[in-house]
């Protein structure tokens, strides 16, 4: 689908995000496998999501849309879940397959996952490696690609010292672990986003957080209470038009009821090293999750390094972060970010391309890229969104500030985390 956005000078109104990606994904796993009827308030309608949705409802799970963004889902408990008759289908999403690879290594039945061409192509020996030390029976296509075919198997709990920040890694193994007796450690290099220990102490599992362990506690059977959840507005998708209204001449825009999980939060500190003006206001705590509703105002970037432990706390806003850098005065440099090789696409790749087409000055290094702002830049060409929902919005946003406006090809992907993401821009550009 092709998208034309236009140059915009003033970018203001009050605005709600969707519902946050992980939080959503996670409420449908941990809610299947509770014991009794959870509420979800709030969750992400979008293809990812649904993709998780479809699997546990084809696992068996009663899941009714009450309103929209509101379900009931009907949990089985841990050894609940039915075998599906046919191969799962994750969509697009790395989330679900990892998630999902974890929970259904321990399942007493048979599963394939699979995905669509870019999840196809995502690796997944990351987690077949530690799955399989602790039992699990795993095949995977060569260099560990999907579709994954998943023996349930009774599992062992481990030691494991995550090789890469990753907290799609981290919760496959915890969701493994659930039905095991024995203590489980996970080590962590570096802290990346914690909705899955916070969900599931909610849901009364002993998880204790110590350093850079996670301890999920020996139980002699473990349960998981139902739970009714609220989910906030998901940062990741609020960044695309924190970006857009800091980088316009004119215009105040107030996005309402932000998840701001300091796990997640790391482009919000970004921000503030770039100058950007931005305030936190009627911070509250909703679904065991800090919120706050984000007040943007247009503002004079300077460019700045991101590099080190914040990475994962930032990895999926760097493509916008590399957008604000064109439009902010000096050097911005991206390092230690070699993650994002591995994402919905190679996004480093990806960004440094269709940047070069646009005429922009990028430097592409191993593991992240250098910009030096400010970079006028004219417009009026075709770019590719990559089938990435982050490098279509990244692109959208980078076309207000063209001379001439971008044309998107493949723009249809950012329905895979943002539905509404067209409306809501044309909704704030003044
Ligand atoms: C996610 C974790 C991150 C992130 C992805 C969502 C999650 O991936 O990029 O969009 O919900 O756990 P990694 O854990 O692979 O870094």
């Amino acid at each position: 689908m092709v998208y034309q956005v236009n140059p915009a000078k003033k970018i203001s109104g009050e605005i709600k995000v969707p519902g946050d990606k992980s939080i959503s994904h996670r409420s449908l796993i941990l809610s299947s496998i509770a014991e009794g009827e959870s509420e979800i308030e709030g969750l992400l309608e979008a293809e990812d999501c649904l993709s998780t949705m479809g699997i546990m409802r084809d696992l068996g799970i009663e899941i009714e849309k009450k309103a929209k963004e509101r379900y009931t889902v009907k949990g089985k408990g841990l050894d609940g879940l039915e075998e599906a008759d046919d191969v799962l289908d994750c969509g697009n999403s790395g989330t679900s397959m990892r998630l999902l690879a974890g929970l259904l290594a321990s399942q007493d039945f048979y599963s394939v996952l699979t995905g669509d061409h870019s999840l196809r192509k995502r690796p997944m020996q990351r987690i077949i490696g530690p799955l399989s030390k602790m039992g699990a029976e795993i095949w995977s296509r060569r260099n560990g690609l999907a579709p994954l075919s998943i023996n349930g198997q009774e599992l062992s709990s481990m030691e494991y010292k995550l090789p890469v920040a990753s907290a799609q890694l981290k919760s496959s193994i915890l969701l493994a672990s659930l039905k095991t007796k024995s203590e489980t450690v996970i080590i962590e290099p570096a802290v990346s986003r914690d909705h899955t220990e916070r969900m599931l102490k909610g849901a009364g599992i002993d998880l204790e957080i110590k350093a850079d362990r996670i301890i999920l506690k020996e139980a002699a059977k473990r349960k998981l209470n139902p739970f009714k959840i609220k989910v906030p507005g998901d940062i990741s998708s609020a960044a695309f038009f924190i970006a857009a209204g800091l980088l316009a001449e004119s215009g105040e825009l107030l996005i309402k009821n932000v998840g701001i999980n300091e796990t997640r939060s790391g482009f919000l500190e970004v921000v503030e090293a770039m100058n950007g003006n931005l305030e936190l206001l009627n911070r509250k705590e909703q679904g065991g999750e800090p919120t706050a509703d984000i007040l943007v105002k247009a503002s004079k970037l300077k460019g700045c390094e991101v590099s080190g432990e914040i990475i994962p706390r930032l990895i999926d806003e760097i493509p916008i972060i590399s957008v604000m850098a064109v439009m902010a005065e000096g050097k911005t440099i991206i390092k230690d970010a070699e993650e994002l090789r591995v994402k919905e696409t190679d996004r480093i790749k990806a960004v440094v391309n269709e940047f070069e087409k646009l005429g922009i000055e990028i430097k592409e290094n191993k593991d992240g890229m250098e910009i030096i702002g400010i970079q006028t830049v004219e417009g009026g060409i075709e770019v590719d969104s990559y089938h990435d929902h982050r490098i279509a919005m990244s692109l959208a946003v980078l076309a207000l500030n063209t001379e001439k406006g971008i044309t998107i090809n493949g723009s249809e992907i950012i329905s895979t985390s943002f539905p509404n993401f067209k409306e809501l821009l044309l909704e704030v550009v003044k």
